[in-house]
C-alpha cells in the first residue's frame, strides 16, 4: 500500500543483505516513519512482544521471518535442531492470542523438518517465509474482492449515496503484509469509484485506530472520521452506520471471534440495530481446533500503563508519553473479547463469505471436514 505515494509492503527482506529483515516500526506511527531492521531472532521476538508489528497476519509473517533468522543462526550453534525448537518456543510465548503466530512457526518446523543439514535448512526457511508473506498479501487482496460486493450492494441499494463503514482497531495492511482485511474491501470500494467513508474507532488502550487505521486510510486518500470509542452505538441508532466490518486475531471452527477489546460491544450494538456485522480473516486466522471462544481463547492482558497513560504529540514535534489517570487507582488491560458467533453476520475470508457457523466455514473449507 501507499506511503507518501510509494509502494510498500509491512515487512520485508533487505535488498542489499537478506540475512536481515526489515519492518516498519508501528510503535512510531503516526508521528514518524522509521524502518528497523531485525537481525536475530531475539529481535524478531521482541518486534512482536512489543508491538513494533502486531496485527494478527503480520504477527504470523513476523514469526515466518524470524524463523528464517533462527535458521541462520542454528547453523552457528553446537545443536542445530535444539537451537532451532528453542527459537520456535521464544517466538511462539510472545503473545498468546493470534493464532498466526503459531501456525506459521508450526509451519516452519515442519517444512525445516526434512532438512539434514543448516544450509538445506537456511534455503527452505526463507523460501518458506516468503511464501507466508506472499500468501498473507494475497488472501488479504482476495478478501477485498469478496467485500467489495457487500459494500456495492449497500451502495446500489443507496443509489450511489455514500457507504458508511464502521471499523474497530487496526485491520488494515499494517496489521498484516499488505492491505489489510477489515480494510481491504474499503480500499477497493474506494479504488472503483464507490463512495465509502469510514468511522474510525479510536480503540483505547493503544489506539491502533486512531493512530494506525486513521493513518493509512489518509496515506490512501479514503474518507474517514476518527470517532472515541462509545460513539459506534449512537451513529448506528441514528442510521449512520451501513456496515460494520472488523478484523479477527484468532476465530473458532464455529465462527466465535477473538478481536481487539471493544469488539463484542460493538457487535451487540449492531445486532439491536439490524446493522450488518462481518468479520474479515485469511484461514491463517482460523483455529480448527478450538469451538467455543469464550472459554477456549487465550486472551491477552498487557501492561496497565498502556491504560494509565496516553502519548501524544506537541505543536513543536515532541512526543510525550503521560498518565491520565489518578496515581493511587489500579488499571485493568484485556486486550481481546471474543464476540460470539451468533452476532456475527458473516465471515470475509479469501475463499469467499460464509456464515459464522461450522456448516458455513467447512463449505469453503471441506479440507478441514
Ligand atoms: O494488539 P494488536 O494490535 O496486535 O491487535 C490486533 C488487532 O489489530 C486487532 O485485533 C485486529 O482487528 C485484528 S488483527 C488483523
Amino acid at each position: 500500500m501507499l506511503v507518501s505515494g510509494k509502494s510498500y509492503r509491512t515487512i520485508w527482506l533487505k535488498p542489499d543483505d537478506e540475512s536481515v529483515v526489515q519492518i516498519i516500526d508501528q510503535v512510531k506511527l503516526p508521528w514518524r516513519f522509521e524502518i528497523v531492521d531485525l537481525r536475530t531472532v531475539n529481535d524478531a521476538a521482541t518486534a512482536i512482544r512489543d508491538m513494533w508489528v502486531r496485527g494478527a497476519g503480520l504477527i504470523g509473517a513476523t514469526a515466518g521471518y524470524g524463523m528464517y533468522l533462527a535458521a541462520l543462526e542454528a547453523g552457528r550453534a553446537a545443536d542445530f535442531r535444539a537451537s532451532l525448537e528453542a527459537s520456535a518456543r521464544l517466538l511462539i510465548q510472545t503473545r498468546p492470542t493470534a493464532v498466526n503466530l503459531a501456525w506459521a512457526v508450526n509451519r516452519q518446523l515442519a517444512a525445516l523438518r526434512g532438512c539434514p543439514a543448516a544450509d538445506d535448512a537456511v534455503k527452505v526457511a526463507k523460501e518458506m517465509a516468503c511464501i507466508i508473506a506472499n500468501e498473507d498479501a494475497a488472501a488479504c487482496r482476495s478478501i477485498g474482492q469478496h467485500g467489495l460486493g457487500l459494500i456495492r450492494q449497500i451502495a446500489a441499494n443507496k443509489k450511489g449515496g455514500r457507504v458508511n463503514v464502521l471499523t474497530h482497531c487496526n485491520a488494515g495492511w499494517l496489521a498484516f503484509v499488505d492491505h489489510g482485511s477489515a480494510t481491504s474491501p474499503v480500499y477497493a470500494a474506494h479504488d472503483s469509484g464507490i463512495p465509502v467513508h469510514v468511522w474510525v474507532d479510536e480503540t483505547r488502550p493503544r489506539n491502533q485506530g486512531a493512530r494506525l487505521t486513521a493513518w493509512e486510510l489518509a496515506q490512501h486518500g479514503v474518507p474517514h472520521t476518527v470517532i472515541a470509542d462509545n460513539t459506534g452505538g449512537h451513529l448506528m441508532q441514528h442510521g449512520m452506520v451501513d456496515l460494520v466490518i472488523t478484523g479477527a486475531d484468532r476465530v473458532t471452527r464455529c465462527g466465535d471471534v477473538a478481536n481487539k477489546i471493544g469488539t463484542y460491544l460493538k457487535a451487540l450494538a449492531a445486532r439491536d440495530n439490524d446493522v450488518p456485522f462481518y468479520v474479515a480473516l485469511p484461514s491463517s486466522t482460523l483455529d480448527w481446533s478450538l469451538r467455543d471462544g469464550v472459554r477456549e481463547i487465550p486472551i491477552e492482558q498487557r501492561d496497565a500503563a498502556e491504560v494509565t497513560h496516553m502519548e501524544g504529540i506537541l505543536e513543536d514535534g515532541g512526543v510525550r508519553d503521560m498518565r491520565i489517570i489518578p496515581p493511587a487507582s489500579p488499571a485493568a488491560n484485556y486486550a481481546f473479547d471474543v464476540t460470539p458467533a451468533r452476532l456475527v453476520t458473516g465471515l470475509i475470508t479469501e475463499r469467499g463469505i460464509c456464515a459464522a457457523t461450522e456448516e458455513g466455514l467447512l463449505g469453503l473449507y471441506p479440507e478441514r471436514a
